[in-house]
This record gives structure tokens, C-alpha cells and sequence, in this order.
């Protein structure tokens, strides 16, 4: 890849996204699971754009959205309407409305108010709603506790208690239809044994409804498989599937899967140039036209992106910490890496930004969001332009004096 072309071309920062990648490992996931009737849903808020929801509807992917503008997208994107999911801890009234009139496959709920208002809206347009409960089983994710979903103080989901009577509820509801179960652990998961544990803990919920006629056909285990940023070895996917599978005996339900930052973390990379090295005292900086806006995962989380400085020169090198230049001292893509000198105009790839990259980036500091390209069948494409201030500014009333 000639970075330094692509920057001529279309200037920087900009993300790049390998789509033969997601494709491989949309596979690799698909396969893991073949013994048994699986759906991928997947998790839209990774990175929701078009051409990416649309490449991997193309595979016959679903899609796990957590807001109608994520079932916007995804419809834009020309995802089948029964293969799009709603989950989220807070949706609106007019959310569910809206999910419900376009018909998509279910709703995850997350509470039981969320349940009676779900029902009213479905009386009120005479539409029976399928769902599912994210059932919240306690299990530790061991991962950052931002990203941490599957405990009880965390505000996702319902206990197992709580889920068992909305199910009864839903199943006695003219306007409710019980089709499925679900359940979220956390994100960047490394030990999947927590992810089994929480498997059997809801299979064995799965069971009892059975007994009580209560009949599940899906079966969502979300996503939260963990990648490698630096050193981590990621979990295997046999084993993954083997445990989801123990603890599905005797079930007959498809295995739904919510993976995001699986499919396109290492996928994607966020290409930027350097624009000054300073000391202060010893403490040396590189400053590149990137920054938290564009990328937050290391300001947010201290997340770890592998660099790679992309220059001639490989000498006098020492560690750095490479920023941006908002003002914020939380303003960095990474700290303490040992990089040579460089100079003004280098190109930096601070990897594995394909997950959470562009999709939390926001406009802090008046800066134009990026563009983002796709490298595909040995070609490079834009798939969204860069922002311009018109843009940026578009949606704004000016109140004028009388
Ligand atoms: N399903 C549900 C209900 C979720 O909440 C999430 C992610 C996923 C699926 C996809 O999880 P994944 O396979 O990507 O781990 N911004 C953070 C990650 C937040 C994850 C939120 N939920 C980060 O940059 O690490």
C-alpha cells in the first residue's frame, strides 16, 4: 500500500479499512459455529458506515442496532428487515415505534417498563412485537470496566428472575410474541470461559421456559470477542463455539452472534502525519494532525494502537508520546513509544482502529471528521468524504437582531 499516494490523494488523517479482511473474518466466526443454524448480527456502533454495513450485508450478515438511527443505516445499507435487531438500555417511544413499523426481526429488552411500553405501542398500531430479553447473569467479563456489561451493578439487562416473569408476561400478551433470548457480557473479552459460564447460565433459563411452553428460537450470545492490540492472544474460536455449544444441548435454537470489533478492529487502520517534534525539558512530543476527536479509544479507555512510523530515516530513536493538538493534556493516540526522529510530513498508522474508531469520533474542537477510504479487491476507494466546515455548520440557526 503506497500510504504516502493515498495521502497525496486524499489528504490526512484519514481511516482505511481492508475489506477482504472483515470478509475473512466474518467467515472465520461463520465456520466456528457450522454445526449448528447460527445468524450473525453484526454490532452496527463499531463502525456504522455505509459501505461497510452494505459490504457485509452482502455476506448475508445481520445487524445489532442500538438506536433506529443505527436501523436507519442499516436499512440504507439494504439489510433484510428480518435479520436486524434492536437492542439497547434506553429506548425511546418513538424508537420502539419505529422498529416496530419497519418489522425487524426483535427487540432486546432491557426492563421490564421498557416491556409495558413496547406492548402499548404495539396496540396502539395493532402489530404483535417479537422479543427477546438481554437476561443479565452475573458473570465478570474480567475486561475494562468501562466495557464491562454482565454484572448486576452495570445497568445493562435483567436478572434472571426478573426475565423468567416478563417472559411469562410477554407469553400471556396479545401484543408481545417471546421469540428470544440474549445476553452481552462486556467487550475486548479475552477469557471466554466467562462467556460460557453466562451460555449455560441462560440456557438453563432457556430450559425452564421450555417447560413452561415458553419456546425461544434464538439463542444471542453477543459479541465481545476480544482482539489483538499488541501482544493479546486472542481467544480460539473452536473453543468459543464448543462451550456455546455444550451448554445448547438438547435446544433446538439458532445461534445468534453480535460480534463488532472482531470483524473490523484489525481491519482497519488510521493513517495520519506528523506536524512537529517538541521537548519540553526531556519529555519529547510528537504532534500529527490527528487526534481524541478522530480516534478516543486511547483517551477514553488508555487503549493501546500499535504505531508504525512510516520514514526514511530509523535513527536517534527514543520514546515519545505522539498527541494532537486539542487542547486537552487527555489528548494522545498513544504514549511512551519508542520511535526514530521524524519530520514534518511523515505519516503515522496507529493500527487496529477499525472498531470504535470513526464511529465515536465526534467534532470537539471544530474539527472537520475525516475521511474514510476502503481497500478492496486490490483498490482503494473513498466511502466518505471528509468534513467541511459547511458541514459542520449546516444545521445551525443564526438568530439575527430585529
Ligand atoms: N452487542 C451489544 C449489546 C453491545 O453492547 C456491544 C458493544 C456489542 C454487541 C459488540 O461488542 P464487540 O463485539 O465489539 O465487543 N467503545 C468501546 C467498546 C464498547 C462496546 C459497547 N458494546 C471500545 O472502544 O473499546
Amino acid at each position: 500500500m503506497d500510504y504516502y499516494e493515498l495521502a497525496k490523494q486524499y489528504k490526512t488523517p484519514f481511516y482505511l479499512y481492508d475489506f477482504d479482511k472483515i470478509k475473512s473474518r466474518f467467515y472465520m466466526l461463520k465456520d466456528a459455529f457450522r454445526a449448528r443454524k447460527s445468524q450473525i448480527f453484526y454490532a452496527v456502533k463499531a463502525n456504522s458506515n455505509l459501505s461497510v454495513l452494505k459490504f457485509l450485508a452482502s455476506l448475508d450478515s445481520g445487524f445489532d442496532c442500538v438506536s433506529a438511527g443505527e436501523i436507519y443505516r442499516a436499512l440504507k445499507a439494504g439489510a433484510k428487515k428480518y435479520k436486524i435487531i434492536f437492542s439497547g438500555v434506553g429506548k425511546s417511544a418513538d424508537e420502539l415505534e419505529y422498529a416496530l413499523k419497519e418489522n425487524i426481526l426483535y427487540v432486546n429488552l432491557e426492563s421490564e417498563a421498557e416491556m409495558l411500553l413496547l406492548e402499548q405501542i404495539a396496540s396502539k398500531i395493532q402489530k404483535t412485537a417479537r422479543i427477546s430479553i438481554r437476561v443479565n447473569p452475573n458473570v465478570d467479563a474480567k475486561t475494562h470496566p468501562y466495557i464491562s456489561t454482565g454484572l448486576h451493578e452495570n445497568k445493562f439487562g435483567v436478572d434472571i428472575e426478573n426475565a423468567k416473569k416478563m417472559y411469562i408476561y410477554a407469553k400471556n400478551s396479545k401484543f408481545l410474541e417471546p421469540v428470544g433470548v440474549h445476553f452481552h457480557i462486556g467487550s475486548q473479552i479475552l477469557d471466554i470461559s466467562s462467556i460460557h459460564e453466562a451460555s449455560n447460565i441462560v440456557a438453563k433459563l432457556v430450559k425452564e421456559l421450555l417447560a413452561l411452553k415458553i419456546n425461544l428460537k434464538f439463542f444471542d450470545i453477543g459479541g465481545g470477542l476480544g482482539v489483538c492490540y499488541k501482544d493479546e492472544q486472542e481467544p480460539n474460536l473452536y473453543d468459543y463455539a464448543q462451550g456455546i455449544l455444550a451448554s445448547l444441548q438438547g435446544l433446538d435454537v439458532c445461534i445468534g452472534m453480535e460480534p463488532g470489533r472482531f470483524l473490523v478492529a484489525n481491519a482497519g487502520e488510521f493513517v495520519t502525519k506528523v506536524l512537529y517534534e517538541k521537548f519540553n525539558s526531556s519529555k519529547r512530543f510528537v504532534v500529527v494532525d490527528g487526534a481524541m476527536n478522530d480516534l478516543l479509544r486511547p483517551s477514553l479507555y488508555e487503549a493501546y494502537h500499535e504505531i508504525k512510523l512510516l520514514a526514511q530515516s530509523h535513527e536517534n530513536e527514543s520514546f515519545c508520546d505522539i498527541v494532537g493538538g486539542i487542547c486537552e493534556s487527555g489528548d494522545f493516540l498513544a504514549k511512551n513509544r519508542k520511535l526514530p526522529s521524524t519530520k514534518s510530513g511523515d505519516l503515522i498508522i496507529v493500527k487496529s482502529a477499525g472498531a470504535y474508531g470513526f464511529s465515536m469520533s465526534s467534532n470537539y474542537n471544530t474539527r472537520n471528521k475525516v475521511c474514510e477510504l476502503a481497500y478492496e479487491n486490490g483498490k482503494v476507494r473513498m466511502i466518505r468524504k471528509r468534513e467541511s466546515y459547511e458541514d459542520q455548520i449546516a444545521l445551525e440557526l443564526e438568530f439575527l437582531k430585529d
